[in-house]
């Protein structure tokens, strides 16, 4: 356990210092990810946001505040749950990060954030996320479901920052509820 956490602050460092993709140049600050080394749900978003690049912190901008409701109405404790994003850096505005980008980070960094943690399902919110794991996923298709593999759970749905469209709220909301009804 020990151990573990050492190793996820490790990378936490190694990723506030990284210059690994064009991102770097960007940021103010890059975004790690938070939350406790013994999580047994992940859930990864996009990218940082402006809120997230000027505090260092994931999902604390208006799609943070968002998904905080979603969370408290399933009952489901935000300070549980490890919280990031594919890629750490915030893309120049908010655009969406390129596979060099994406291949890049997520090998060097939030694939060894699963592989230390080892939750039991990830959450993967928005279309980047889905296809940075099941590149031939369409979220139309998948949102609200869980799918089972060898090592874990995943499940699926919208990101937040799409709920300023009222459809699309709904079915988050929705999926958010199917899904945690169904690991009760
Ligand atoms: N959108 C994301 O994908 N991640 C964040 O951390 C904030 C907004
Ligand atoms: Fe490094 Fe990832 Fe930031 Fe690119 S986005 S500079 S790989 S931490």
């Amino acid at each position: 356990m020990f151990f573990k956490n050492q190793k996820l602050n490790l990378l936490s460092n190694q990723i506030k210092i990284c210059k690994k993709c064009r991102l770097w140049k960007f940021r103010k600050n890059a975004v790690p990810g938070e939350g406790p080394a013994n999580a047994r749900l992940m859930i990864i978003g996009e990218a940082p946001g402006a809120s997230e690049d000027e505090s260092g912190r994931p999902f604390i901008g208006k799609a943070g505040k968002f998904l905080n409701k979603l969370l408290e109405k399933n009952k489901i404790d935000r300070k549980k749950i490890f919280i990031t994003n594919v890629v750490k850096c915030r893309p120049p505005k908010n655009r969406v990060p390129e596979d060099d980008e994406i291949n890049i980070c997520a090998k060097n960094y939030l694939e060894k954030q699963i592989e230390l943690i080892k939750p039991k399902m990830i959450l993967l919110l928005g279309n980047t996320a889905v296809k940075t794991f099941f590149a031939s996923f369409e979220l139309s298709e998948h949102h609200g479901k869980i799918i089972k593999t060898a090592k874990r759970l995943y499940a699926f749905t919208y990101h937040p920052s799409a709920a300023r469209f009222t459809k699309i709220r709904k079915k988050i909301e929705k999926d958010f509820e199917n899904i945690f009804e169904l690991v009760k």
